[in-house]
């Protein structure tokens, strides 16, 4: 088994995603030690209930600095022994003490075609663009915001018709079936 934190700071649907992967049997030996999240009214924790799963709540603002912050996540990970970190809608950069801990075992799903439309908004970037097609990638994670090598990238359509929900609503479809695909090849 392969003990992996999942973190995330909204609504947690590709958490979720995640979850029904390892319940369905899609995604193999891996386990999840706990959902992390910055946010104490977040979504994802309600979701985390379902599955009976622990959850870390730590909000920056608790501590005096990101690097305090960062070093409470890293005694829980080192706790839980995670080895991996599957980063779903968290909506902080990761600071340099986790990345050296977690040298190339942090991933991230990012919903654009990287490298367009890093960073915040990337739905409504690419909405504004005339583009006709979007998606999102899975990528590594490194000091950048979005910038870590990509892994795998899903795409859709962008129809003139559509509404900035209908479109994000797509491609939150293709996340939920490409994450817990290339967590399961890159993982094993
Ligand atoms: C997802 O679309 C994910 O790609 C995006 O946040 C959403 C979270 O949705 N991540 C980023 O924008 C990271 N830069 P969810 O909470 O329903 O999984």
């Amino acid at each position: 088994m392969t003990k992996i934190a999942i973190f995330a700071s909204g609504s947690g649907s590709n958490f979720e995603s995640i979850m029904n992967a390892i319940e369905e049997g899609k995604l193999q030996n891996i386990e999840v030690t706990a959902l992390y999240t910055d946010k104490a009214n977040a979504y994802c924790i309600e979701r985390a209930r379902k599955f009976n799963l622990d959850v870390h709540i730590n909000e920056l603002k608790n501590f005096d600095s990101k690097a305090d912050y960062e070093r409470k996540i890293i005694e829980w990970l080192t706790a839980e022994k995670v080895e991996w970190i599957i980063l779903a809608g968290y909506m902080k950069l990761i600071g340099e003490h986790i990345l050296n801990a977690y040298d190339r075992r942090i991933l991230n799903i990012h919903p654009s075609l990287l490298p367009k439309y890093k960073g915040k908004d990337a739905v409504g970037q690419a909405f504004e663009s005339g583009d006709t097609v979007t998606g999102s990638t899975v990528h590594y994670v490194d000091s950048g915001m979005d910038t870590g090598e990509i892994i795998e990238q899903g795409t859709c359509p962008i129809y003139k018709e559509d509404t900035k929900a209908q479109l994000e609503e797509r491609i939150k479809a293709i996340e939920h079936q490409l994450y817990p695909e290339v967590i399961s090849k890159i993982i094993q």
